[in-house]
């Protein structure tokens, strides 16, 4: 097969710009056309100097190319922004009989994130020539044939497409055949037409040369040799009724199925009119899998698969042969079209862009690109993505079926830390087809939520006298962020406004929270005092949120009452003295005492305890007022020593003792001067 390559007759061309400013995610398109067939390696185009991005900034910035389909085709060089061919291209393989043909790559650089859209059109090269499957053809023309008589001749094949495959053939120079040219299918067709009689006497054969010439510039020919037998026998040809047909069949139609029934009849009689039909055997390998002849009906029928997205069409290549002594035959061509049926659903590809998304990421911060291929035709192969779950996330189209996946709400990951968006293409064939692919989306923290204490004060009851060293509180704080974010440590929190413990009253475990007193409480000093601690997470900045600690000391009953001057506790001596003449009810003295405690334990009642049976004087319980019962009689002593003891209501009660030695005189004159 000739596939010299015409070298140096490629062109590369920078066809459009770009819009001059981004504010969009997706910044224009970039197109560029490159034939097929170069070697490995061949620029393209400077995509740093055509995207005015700086070349130093490709390799920070992650600059890189994405396509949905498999291969790409295409790399950067990241030094120099050079955008060149990686693999050698076939346009024919790439895109089949497509008019025109073009690779489609996104091109993303982070930071911030921009998409960029390359179209690179694959130009179609005249790098294969005509070729003759049959290098020499044989037809056996009867002597008696007609000027005007026709006779197919087996075609010539190009791999290249459109102008570049054979457009059209010449003849050798001679005196009876001239060419008809036959346009229609991928490529041009030829019959031989007999000029004028034959005369097998003079010319018993006659040599030919088929030239078929494509239509590239420059165009590029093979030949054939024709050797025309001129028969004496009165023997026709068989012939078709066309040189061109035409069928169309549904892909994936079942094996055996008729695609068309080829009729040629031969105007002699007996054998030589007996027709049999085939497929030529050289240069149509494909069509022999697929396709086959009934030799007697001339139906071609189904054998294989046939399948719309391998071969949207076909060409045949048949032959009719009659049984004469030599065989003369007859050549023609089918076209048969395949219908797409819609038996390929949607393919999707997704390019992630970023491992997880920060929980305060914008809208329309890109996530990953989405390509939706589907290999059917049409509407077949119209196809629409879209999210079916619900999610704040959305497709957006970035240019046919390349989609980004964006955030399109707000994320919170102390909410929802994971995703799973469900895309879901659909085509548009009838029945439609679909699929789906789901995205992991993972939401990273972000330190937005400082500690938190359950409430904004805490009272805490620490017994006065309680050990020092003792654990009087625990406060906690907690973070919803996680890790560093959510890691909290404890301070007391100083400031303005904000009183401070005494380094020796209490501190705290800044990893637990502990609060430690460094003392113990006495009560009668200090009752209650206040601080404020604060939580602190370890995220860049941090957040902290305070709380205010109350600390009540809770008294115990550890002060006895104390007796108030003028008297004193027992072991000195009080006197009082009363006249002997005293009313019942005289007053004779009021003890007063008091107790340091609160509450309770500095309630005090009074009560006499001695002299026992004493039934002379009275004490107030609550007053503390000693009054005498009764006047005295003369039977009573002069002198009452009276111990009164004062005794708080704690648990257990504290007491002290105080004695008076109440002293009778007969006057209250003589009284006075007693002491
Ligand atoms: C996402 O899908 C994976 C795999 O099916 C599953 O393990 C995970 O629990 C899903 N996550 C959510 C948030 O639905
Ligand atoms: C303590 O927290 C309150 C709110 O809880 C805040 O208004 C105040 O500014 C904080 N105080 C300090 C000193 O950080």
């Amino acid at each position: 097969m000739p596939t010299g390559k015409l070298r140096g007759h490629f062109g590369i061309y920078l066809l459009v710009g770009i819009s001059n400013c981004c504010w969009t995610l997706v910044c224009g398109q970039l197109s560029y056309s490159v034939s097929e067939e170069v070697n490995p390696g061949t620029s393209v185009g400077n995509l740093a100097k055509d995207l005015n991005l700086n070349v130093h900034d490709l390799e920070t910035r992650a600059f890189q190319l994405v396509s949905g389909s498999k291969r790409i085709y295409f790399d950067i060089n990241l030094k120099t922004g050079s955008l060149y061919v990686s693999e050698r291209i076939d346009r024919e393989e790439l895109c089949a009989k497509a008019a025109t043909c073009s690779v489609n790559i996104e091109a993303v650089i982070n930071s911030p994130l921009k998409l960029y859209r390359l179209e690179i059109n694959i130009l179609d090269i005249n790098d294969n020539s005509p070729y003759f499957p049959e290098k020499l053809q044989t037809i056996n023309i009867a002597e008696s044939t007609a000027p005007g008589g026709k006779f197919g001749l087996i075609g010539a094949l190009d791999v290249d497409v459109g102008k570049n495959s054979v457009s059209t053939y010449k003849l050798s120079s001679n005196e009876y055949f001239s060419l008809e040219i036959h346009k229609g299918g991928d490529s041009a067709s030829a019959e031989l037409v007999l000029q004028k009689g034959l005369d097998r006497e003079k010319h018993p054969n006659i040599k030919l040369t088929l030239t078929a010439v494509d239509g590239g510039n420059p165009p590029r020919s093979g030949t054939s040799e024709i050797i025309v037998n001129v028969l004496d026998n009165n023997d026709n040809a068989p012939l078709f009724s066309s040189s061109l047909y035409k069928a169309s069949i549904s892909e994936n139609v079942p094996k055996g199925n008729t695609v068309i029934v080829l009729t040629a009849i031969d105007a002699d009689e007996g054998v030589n009119a007996e027709i049999e039909y085939s497929l030529r055997s050289k240069g149509q390998d494909r069509i022999l899998n697929l396709f086959q002849i009934d030799s007697k009906t001339g139906a071609i029928v189904v054998k294989g698969n046939i399948d719309y997205e391998e071969n949207p069409a076909f060409e045949i290549h048949a032959q009719a042969s009659d049984r004469g002594q030599p065989p003369m035959s007859a050549h023609c061509k089918v076209l048969v079209e395949v219908l797409d049926l819609n038996d390929n659903a949607p393919e999707i590809t997704v390019t992630s862009l970023l491992n997880t998304v920060k929980e305060d990421a914008s809208v329309g911060t890109a996530i990953a690109l989405v390509s939706v291929l589907d290999r059917d035709g049409g509407k077949n192969g119209a196809v629409k993505a879209v999210i079916a779950n619900d999610s704040p996330f959305k497709l957006e189209t970035n240019y046919k079926n390349y989609y980004s996946l964006v955030v399109d709400g707000v994320l919170d990951r102390e909410t929802v830390a994971d995703y799973n968006v469900t895309i879901v293409a659909t085509d548009e064939g009838t029945p439609s087809l679909s699929s789906t692919n789901v995205v992991h989306v993972h939401v990273s923290d972000v330190n937005d939520n400082p500690p938190r204490f359950s409430e904004q004060l805490i009272n805490v009851y620490v017994r006065e006298n309680s050990p020092v060293g003792e654990n009087i509180k625990t406060v906690s704080a907690v973070d919803a962020d996680i890790n560093k974010n959510g890691q909290v440590s404890y301070s007391f929190l100083h400031g303005n406004n904000v009183k401070t413990p005494s380094s020796t009253m209490v501190n705290i475990n800044s990893e637990t929270g502990d609060i430690i007193s460094l003392q113990s409480f006495n009560y009668e000093e200090l009752n209650t005092f206040q601080f404020k601690v604060q939580a602190t997470d370890s995220g860049v900045p941090p957040l902290s949120s305070n709380v205010t600690v109350n600390v009540l000391i809770l008294d115990e009953n550890d002060n006895s009452p104390t007796i108030l001057a003028p008297y004193s506790e027992l072991g000195s001596v009080n006197s009082e003295t009363i006249p002997y003449s005293a009313e019942a009810g005289y007053f004779v003295a009021k003890i007063r005492a008091v107790d340091a405690d609160s509450g309770y334990n500095a309630l005090l009642s009074y009560h006499l305890t001695e002299p026992k049976g004493n039934n002379l004087f009275r004490i107030g319980t609550s007053t503390g007022e000693i009054r005498t019962k009764r006047r005295m009689s003369d039977n009573d002593l002069k002198t009452h020593p009276l111990v009164v003891l004062v005794s708080d209501n704690g648990e257990p009660s504290l007491s002290a003792t105080v004695s008076v030695d109440v002293v009778v005189v007969e006057s209250a004159a003589d009284s006075h001067t007693q002491f």
